[in-house]
């Protein structure tokens, strides 16, 4: 029987990362397995502090987000031990008692201050992998990551457990009904900041909670990759609506990008259903033993297929790819692993003990070159954008003739395309975790 509460799920998921954790440490030649959960960050001169992010390895561990100054301590053999530092604080609120599915899967201890926890921490320091960021230090326990030991548990963050995609599914509805209020208030006239925040209000996460700054583009705006400026007033005539937007749910992301057209019958919005159509045959070969970046690869074939259907290229694809012409439509990677991360680690991990698999050439901005395997989880997002500074380019380096710059014109006032959905690869056929959400 499957189940997709992730109350349920998680007592195999911590079985998973102790297991993890054993071999780490084996590696490593280290004793305990300490992971900070990190420590507020201050503006330079100010007493402001950032949003706080949690350190990824301490989410993986935990479904906590907000939690600072806290510690997972783990020995292998031994349940793992959660220090939580819940503070006399009345400036701020305090952390509620430890509750939730996990607390019964570990040995809590809450402390008062964060020094309280230097009497809880196995030691001596120099016998455990720190896992963590160098401010989360305290007295001689100094975050050192080992490379044998985050290595291998970077490579295995890879690998999904079923609790991981539960948690993953439910972000991707949070964030897929926030993208259907961006849609109506796009056709209703509102500007970018009034959508972001329709999309905040319906997802019900504000601009520091989400993975990632919303990109909220109308017309020749979603010609900007990551634009993030949010224009206060409409335009005088919306034509079309990029939004790149995602959703977090105990700190697992969901990353989604729609691109609408106004006038639902003219020719952007055909543009955009053959990218959408050339997106999900991409998304279905999300499939075990596939190499992303050979995905990466026929994906350019593919767009530049779509822009000579519509007159935009006049040399065939392959054409197109060989001279660097497609670089200037499609001038980003296919896309990245997501996870704890919205570009997740070990996008380019040669092995569990490290290396790093390179890019193809002339395609810098690829953030995943690994041969895909069941329970890895990553985006599929191709593009095309009409960008004068890259179509520039095309010209000064003689290939002007491979473009009809009349058609390059009409398309210019709408920016771009871009279709993103999160993509579970299992050992059959590839599970869009995006596509039902959306449906739902
Ligand atoms: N969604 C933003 C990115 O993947 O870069
Ligand atoms: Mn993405």
């Amino acid at each position: 029987m499957t189940t997709a509460d992730p109350a349920l799920l998680y007592p195999q998921h911590l079985a998973v990362l102790t297991a993890r954790a054993d071999e780490a440490l084996a590696r490593s030649g280290r004793e305990h397995l300490l992971i900070p959960s990190g420590r507020r960050h201050y503006q330079v001169f100010d007493d402001r502090d950032y949003p706080f992010a949690v350190n990824p390895h301490f989410k993986h561990w935990l479904p906590l987000t907000g939690v600072a100054d806290s510690w997972i301590a783990y020995s292998p053999g031994r349940r793992p031990k959660v220090i939580y530092l819940q503070p006399f604080d009345y400036w701020h609120v305090v952390p509620e008692a430890p509750n939730g599915w996990w607390v019964g899967h570990v040995d809590v201890e809450v402390i008062r201050t964060p020094e309280e926890a230097l009497q809880l921490l196995p030691g001596p320091p120099e016998r455990c992998a720190i896992i963590g960021e160098a401010n989360s230090a305290l007295g001689s326990y100094v975050p050192d990551n080992p490379a044998a030991a985050l290595d291998y548990l970077h490579y295995q963050r890879s690998y999904k457990t079923p609790y991981e995609v539960a948690l993953m599914r439910i972000a991707q509805r949070r964030a897929a009904h926030a993208h259907r209020a961006a849609e109506r208030a796009f056709r209703a006239g509102a500007s970018e900041f009034e959508i972001h925040m329709t999309y905040c209000a319906a997802a019900r996460q504000d601009a520091t909670e989400v993975p990632y700054q919303n990109i909220v583009a109308l017309n020749e705006h979603g010609a900007v990759l990551h634009y993030t400026e949010l224009d206060r007033d409409p335009p005088a005539q919306a034509r079309s609506f990029l939004i790149d937007a995602g959703a977090s749910h105990h700190g697992y992301a969901a990353d989604i990008t729609r691109t609408y057209a106004a006038d639902r019958g003219g020719e952007f919005q055909a543009m955009v259903e053959a990218v959408d159509r050339a997106q999900q045959a991409m998304c279905a070969g999300v499939r075990a033993g596939a190499d992303y970046r050979q995905l990466h690869v026929d994906a350019h074939l593919a767009l530049m297929g779509v822009l000579r259907e519509f007159g935009v290229l006049r040399v065939s694809p392959e054409a197109a790819l060989a001279t660097g012409v497609s670089a200037a439509f499609f001038p980003h990677g296919l896309g990245h692993p997501i996870g704890l991360q919205v570009h997740d680690v070990a996008g380019f991990a040669a092995s569990d003990r490290g290396g790093t698999i390179p890019r193809p050439d002339g395609h810098p901005y690829l953030r995943m070159t690994r041969v895909l395997e069941p329970g890895m989880v990553v985006t599929i997002e191709p593009g095309v954008y009409f960008i004068d500074m890259l179509l520039d380019e095309v010209k000064k380096n003689g290939h002007a003739a491979s473009v009809d710059w009349a058609r390059v014109d009409a398309f210019r006032p709408y920016g771009g395309i871009r279709i993103e959905d999160d993509v579970l690869c299992t050992d059959a056929a590839p599970e869009n975790l995006t596509r039902p959400a959306f449906a739902d």
